[in-house]
């Protein structure tokens, strides 16, 4: 069902010879088929200037904010343009070039992941498209801070004529040119729902990424998973109840070490135990809901999914704050956590 239509063929994007993009779609809807796309710049930290300490560090990232010297980079090229069809040359050179500048961001420049989502600018449609576009992004702002990766939200259309599917285009682009201290920039529709809040990978290789998204953890069409969102619940709870670790509490910066153990507790207790595994993007194919516009779907259908896609994600943040909702299709039902107790349980 997940096709990959990228890694065989890079685009450059206004000639420049760095961003490779994949692709990934999720069925045969023409105009809304590439959900997640990659973008991969190159550096690696000797070459970049890692070494080159000596700058103070201000941000608790570890990453200088408030350091720009006056020698010239790129960014003092007359002719340079964030639009597409202006190709951007040398684009690793120049990048390296900033980062020598900048050496506070050249330490773990080749795993830094910033991820771009959008959606339009005026208000929805759909009488509660809002409501879902807010809380698609809570979604997406969540992922990103428990894995550390910058986020930019963007709502408007930075070139005229590249609409629909194309509009990620030019904002990855300019977000190349914006962030050259990211290696990785990640494409995310505002209708995919991150619903592994745990899975994460510094990406290493193209391949590595092709097998994430097809193999070890699917990613999923939502009417496949929305039906199985409680079982996959009960699954996780039955694997937290046999590892007393899972069940400690545990500050929220600190949730890829439990993660972790729970990959390998997940793999050690007789994989899926029939219960399923975490999709890790749910994407509303087909239900748009800033416009409400369903395709072959009732309005049920889309919005309850969305609801219960976005609650059982929810319920993976809560987890880190005391509480967890036993209802995925009432997002105001909430218990608090009691000390010790497997946070995917439902058992009060
Ligand atoms: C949702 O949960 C709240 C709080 O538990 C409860 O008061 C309310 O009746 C629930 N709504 C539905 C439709 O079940």
């Amino acid at each position: 069902m997940v096709k990959i239509i990228g890694p065989s063929k890079p685009i450059f994007i206004g000639g420049a010879v760095v961003a490779l993009l994949m692709l990934w779609t999720f069925s045969a809807f023409p105009s809304f088929q590439n959900m997640l796309d990659v973008a991969k710049m190159t550096i690696s930290p000797e070459k970049d200037g890692a070494s080159a300490i000596g700058c103070p560090i201000v941000s608790d990232q570890g990453v200088n904010l408030g350091h720009d010297p006056v020698d010239q980079t790129f960014y003092d090229d007359p002719t340079l343009s964030y639009s597409m069809g202006n190709p951007m040359k040398d684009w690793d050179k120049k990048r390296r070039e900033w980062l020598n500048h900048h050496p506070s961001f050249a330490n773990g420049a080749e795993d830094r992941i910033f991820v771009v989502t959008g959606s339009q600018a005026g208000p929805c449609k759909n009488p509660i498209g809002d409501n879902l576009l807010l809380r698609l992004f809570k979604n997406k702002v969540d992922y990103c801070r428990i894995h550390g990766y910058d986020i930019f939200y963007n709502n408007v259309f930075l070139h005229p004529k590249m609409v629909n599917v194309w509009v990620k285009l030019p904002v990855l682009r300019a977000t190349m040119l914006a962030h050259p201290e990211a290696e990785w920039i990640f494409w995310v529709d505002a209708d995919a729902v991150f619903t592994d809040m745990d899975l994460s990978r510094r990406w290493r290789s193209i391949r590595t990424i092709t097998s994430w998204c097809t193999g070890g953890a699917p990613s999923g069409y939502w009417d496949d998973f929305v039906d199985k969102f409680d079982t996959i619940t009960d699954n996780y709870a039955r694997i937290e109840k046999g590892v007393t670790e899972l069940q400690r509490r545990h500050a929220e910066k600190v949730s890829e070490h439990y993660a972790a153990v729970m990959r390998e507790a997940f793999f050690n207790k007789g994989g899926d135990g029939g219960g399923g595994k975490r999709p890790f993007v749910t994407h509303f194919m087909a239900c748009k809901p800033c416009s409400g516009v369903h395709w072959g779907y009732t309005d049920e259908a889309c919005w309850n999914g969305m609801e219960k896609a976005l609650n059982f994600a929810d319920n993976q943040v809560l987890r880190n704050y005391g509480f967890v909702r036993p209802d995925l299709l009432n997002i105001s039902s909430l218990y608090s956590l009691p000390f010790g107790f497997s946070s995917y349980s439902k058992e009060k």
